[in-house]
């Protein structure tokens, strides 16, 4: 019997639970080839909504391109695996390269296999001859054109996923935006999907005066409903040979902090350990068992954070944790934690905010990872 639960990667089809109406709204937006932004904090399930979004859009005819812009290391780079990912999309490669050889005209690009066999390998695309801004100016226009060729040639609505989308500032900040929304806004057959998950730059790329302001819908994902989660947690421990008892789909939303890739991770790791031991079922008894294990095995880790952290940073850290994040400011908030001046406060919760380690959800601040909510509850004073 495998584990029914799934984190750390795109969560498949059984795993994926709820999302009904966002998933709609996404496809009946890209297949009407919109532009549309996706944004949350890291980990509520954007990529995994999109790979589904993307897997109907797909069977329903349409062609899809799915790029994680943070993993390229120059905008050269970037160019690359875009016109790579766009012409091999549903083709063989040799057609592939006849392809971008003639729709490619400032510079010439080297194409080649990776393995000996081309049925199997796969192959790369390359620009060497490009080095000025004005070259990669140039050649960027023409591949952001590419995807409204595509869809003109065969005919298809043509979809493009472009995740990590923040990360395309660090290229070379507001032209590639410009040239993107450019292209895009003439591509009538293309469906765009950028998604993002620093809301704060995404929220401000879409502002005034940026060039995706008003380019399209925007899609907030929010955490899925707590109640639903917990019921679907209950019902996938049961089909796969383990019964929850009643509340502990509750306790695992609850400690995971209701985010989606905490949630999977201790019910994985609860099933794991219940399993283990030959159980036929999970209780509160079990997920505390797991946690404690969890707490142990990441001690270094976030002993290591721990050390790094000023001393401020501690105490506003230890105080967002055992107050909820709730009315940090208040005086005697402050004074029980002995927190110093609300200025200094603020210093502290935008660090931490920075290193990844808070996040605002509305008036409060939520620790970003609960085993380390629970690690600082538990083993620091
Ligand atoms: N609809 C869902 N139902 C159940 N679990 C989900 C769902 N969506 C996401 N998850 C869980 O959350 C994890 C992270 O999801 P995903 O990678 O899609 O999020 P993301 O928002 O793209 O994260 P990141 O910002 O890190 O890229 C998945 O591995 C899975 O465990
Ligand atoms: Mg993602």
């Amino acid at each position: 019997m495998n584990n029914p639960f799934i984190y750390g990667e795109i969560a498949p089809g059984e795993a994926f639970a709820d999302r009904e109406a966002e998933l709609d709204r996404l496809v009946t937006d890209l297949s009407g080839a919109q532009k549309v932004f996706l944004i949350s904090p890291r980990r509520y399930g954007k990529s995994s909504l999109v790979h589904r979004a993307l897997a109907i859009l797909a069977r329903q005819g349409g062609l899809t391109v799915n790029l994680t812009v943070s993993s390229y290391s120059s905008y050269v780079s970037f160019l690359e695996g875009y016109a790579r990912a766009l012409a091999t999309v549903e083709t063989k490669w040799q057609r592939a390269r006849t392809w971008l050889s003639e729709v490619i005209t400032t510079t010439r690009p080297e194409l080649r296999f990776e393995t000996s066999d081309p049925s199997q390998g796969h192959f790369s695309v390359a620009f060497p001859a490009v080095r000025t801004e004005r070259d990669i100016n140039r050649l960027a226009n023409e591949i952001f054109a590419l995807p409204g060729r595509l869809a003109a040639e065969r005919k298809r609505t043509v979809i493009v996923s472009l995740d990590e989308f923040q990360a395309i500032e660090g290229f070379n900040g507001g032209s590639v935006e410009h040239a993107l929304r450019a292209a895009a806004q003439q591509q009538r057959q293309v469906g765009y999907v950028f998604a993002g998950s620093e809301p704060s730059l995404m929220e401000k790329m879409i502002g005034p005066r940026r060039p995706f302001y008003k380019a399209g819908p925007v899609i907030r994902l929010e955490r899925i409903p707590a109640p639903l989660f917990a019921d679907f947690l209950e019902t996938r421990f049961a089909a796969s040979g383990i019964r929850a008892e009643p509340g502990l789909g509750a306790a695992i939303v609850d400690l995971a902090g209701n985010l989606p890739y905490d949630v999977q991770r201790l019910a994985h790791e609860t099933w794991d350990d219940v399993r283990a031991a030959g159980g036929r079922k999970a209780g509160l008894e079990s997920l505390h068992a797991t946690l404690t294990r969890l707490l142990t095995e990441q001690e270094t880790l976030f002993d290591v954070i721990w050390q790094r952290l000023t001393m401020a940073q501690r105490a506003v850290l230890r105080a967002v944790v055992l107050q909820n994040g709730r009315e940090l400011l208040s005086a005697d908030v402050r004074a029980r934690y002995r927190l110093g001046g609300p200025s200094s406060i603020q210093g502290s919760l935008a660090a931490l905010v920075k290193q990844d380690l808070l996040m605002k959800d509305g008036p409060r601040y939520v620790v970003m990872d609960s085993l380390f909510r629970e690690w600082v509850a538990r083993r620091t004073f």
